[in-house]
C-alpha cells in the first residue's frame, strides 16, 4: 500500500517535472486598447491552416535570444518581419503583456521600448527601427522585476506615452534573465499597435537607440556575487519621463553610434511595491487556464541554467526511486 502510494506520488512528480517545468516563457496574450489578443503560440501557430494573424510578432519557441549583436535581439527570431494584425490604442492607455509562464529563478529586469514603424507595421523590418524606452524595472528593494511579474499574474503593464504622436508603433516587451552570470538571456517580444489620440511628440534623437546595439558596451552584473547590491538598468533614459523631453512634430534623427547611457531607474522604483521574494516553483506560477503541452511539441530554447541542472538531477533521483518502487511492487 505504502509502496504504491509512493509510486503514484513519484509518478505524479515525474509528470510535473516533464511537463510545465521544462520551459522558459513567452507572451501568451496582450491587452491593448480594451481588447485582448493572443500572442504568437510557437507550438500551434506555425502549423495553423489557414494561417493565423497576430498582433504579436513571431517567436520560434519559449527560449532566449543569446547574441546581443543578432537582429533577433529586437523582436525575437522571426520577429524582424511584420505580423498580420495591428491593434489600436489611444496614447496614454495601458498595454498589458502576460507570459504563459516564467521560471522564478530567471531573475532580471523587465523593460518596454517602442519604435515608430514609419507607416505600416505589417511591412516594417526591425533593422530600420529607432527605439525609445518607455519604462524599465530592475532590482528594487531586493526584488527583481521578473519576480514582480510572476506575482502580478505573470504580467507587466506599460503605458503608451500620452504625448506620443499618432501612428503605428512596435511595442517591445523584454525580460533579461541574469541567473547565468556568464550568459544573459534576452526574451524580447513585439506587438504592433496603431496609436491614436491627440499627441504631438516624438522622442528626441538622444533618446533613440538601435537594437541590436543597445547592450553593446554594457557589462551585466553577476547577481550572485557577494558584492552585488544594486543594479542600474542599461539602455537610454526613459523617454517622455519629464516634460519637455519630446520634440514637437520633429522627424527623429539617426541615433548616436554608441548608445550606452545608463540612468537611475527612477521611473521603475516608484511603480514597484517591495514584497517578500516569491518562492514557488515555476509550475505554481503557471495560470490554471494555460494549456500543458507535451514536452516534444515544440523546439525548446537553449538554457544552461542552474535550474536545468537541478531539474536533471532531481529527475534522475525521481526515476531511481520510481524504478525502485516498480521493483518493490513485483
Ligand atoms: C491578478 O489577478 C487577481 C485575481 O484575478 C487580480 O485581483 C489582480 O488585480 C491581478 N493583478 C494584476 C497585477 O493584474
Amino acid at each position: 500500500m505504502f509502496a504504491s502510494t509512493a509510486f503514484f506520488g513519484f509518478t505524479f512528480l515525474l509528470f510535473l517535472l516533464s511537463s510545465g517545468v521544462d520551459a522558459h516563457g513567452y507572451v501568451q496574450e496582450v491587452a491593448i486598447g480594451g481588447n485582448t489578443y493572443p500572442g504568437w503560440d510557437p507550438n500551434i501557430d506555425p502549423y495553423a491552416s489557414p494561417a493565423v494573424s497576430r498582433v504579436i510578432r513571431k517567436i520560434p519557441n519559449d527560449g532566449p535570444v543569446l547574441d546581443i549583436h543578432d537582429a533577433s535581439l529586437a523582436c525575437n527570431v522571426g520577429g524582424e518581419q511584420g505580423a498580420g494584425l495591428v491593434a489600436e490604442a489611444e496614447a496614454g492607455s495601458q498595454v498589458k503583456f502576460t507570459m504563459i509562464r516564467w521560471p522564478d529563478d530567471h531573475l532580471g529586469p523587465v523593460s518596454h521600448y517602442m519604435a515608430s514603424c514609419n507607416g505600416d507595421c505589417k511591412q516594417f523590418d526591425t533593422s530600420d527601427a529607432q527605439w525609445f524606452k518607455v519604462d524599465e524595472a530592475g532590482y528594487d528593494n531586493g526584488v527583481w522585476a521578473s519576480t514582480t511579474l510572476i506575482k502580478d499574474n505573470l504580467s507587466s503593464t506599460m503605458t503608451i506615452p500620452a504625448a506620443l504622436k499618432p501612428g503605428e508603433y512596435l511595442i517591445r516587451h523584454e525580460i533579461v534573465a541574469l541567473h547565468d552570470a556568464n550568459q544573459p538571456q534576452y526574451y524580447p517580444s513585439c506587438a504592433q499597435v496603431k496609436v491614436t489620440g491627440s499627441g504631438t511628440q516624438t522622442p528626441p534623437s538622444s533618446d533613440l537607440v538601435k537594437i541590436p546595439g543597445v547592450y553593446d558596451s554594457f557589462k551585466w552584473p553577476d547577481i550572485w556575487s557577494d558584492s552585488f547590491h544594486s543594479f542600474t538598468i542599461p539602455g537610454p533614459k526613459v523617454a517622455f519621463s519629464n516634460s519637455g523631453s519630446g520634440t514637437n512634430n520633429a522627424a527623429p534623427e539617426p541615433p548616436a553610434a554608441s548608445p550606452s547611457k545608463a540612468s537611475p531607474s527612477t521611473a521603475a522604483s516608484s511603480s514597484h511595491i517591495p514584497t517578500a521574494s516569491h518562492s514557488g516553483a515555476v509550475s505554481s506560477a503557471t495560470p490554471s487556464s494555460s494549456p500543458v503541452f507535451p514536452p516534444s511539441s515544440a523546439p525548446t530554447g537553449k538554457c544552461h541554467s542552474r535550474m536545468v541542472k537541478r531539474r536533471k538531477s532531481a529527475q534522475r533521483s525521481v526515476q531511481g526511486h520510481a524504478a525502485l518502487n516498480v521493483r518493490r511492487q513485483h
